[in-house]
């Protein structure tokens, strides 16, 4: 009867350290999750904007506005990286919109 005890006190805690493996797993995902869905705009400027705007947006290739000095608020920012304006394409179709919000608050970094 001892022995069975002791039995099911092992195979207790054998089950209690197998599953506690388990929330260690799903905070991983959880993890992997916020780093996909958090937009980095430093990485997006450097993939999308340096070929007109330049590393540190006064290169002003193609007439690019020279964003160190641009007064433009961040929602019209939005609205000219979604849209285009003038030799500036529109990036509607190649970005999110969590990701063009993240690339122009990033160029807010730029200003001087
Ligand atoms: C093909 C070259 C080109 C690329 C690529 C480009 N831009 Fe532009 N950008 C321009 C031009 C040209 C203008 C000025 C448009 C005008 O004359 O109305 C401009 C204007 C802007 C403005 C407006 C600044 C102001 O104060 O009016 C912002 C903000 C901007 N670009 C951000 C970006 C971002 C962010 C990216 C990358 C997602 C990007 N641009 C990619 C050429 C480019």
């Amino acid at each position: 009867m001892k022995q069975t005890l002791a039995f099911l006190l092992i195979a207790t805690f054998v089950y209690a350290c197998g599953s506690s493996d388990t929330p260690e797993e799903t905070s991983g995902a959880q993890q992997a999750t916020t780093a996909t869905s958090q937009a980095d705009g430093k990485k997006i400027y450097k993939q999308y904007c340096v070929t007109c705007h330049g590393l540190y947006g006064d290169m002003g290739a193609s007439g690019a506005f020279n964003l160190t000095t641009s007064e433009l608020p961040v929602a019209d920012r939005i609205v000219v990286i979604t849209k285009g304006r003038g030799a500036m394409t529109p990036f509607e179709n190649l970005l999110d919109a969590d990701e063009i919000a993240a690339v122009a608050e990033y160029t807010l970094e730029l200003k001087k």
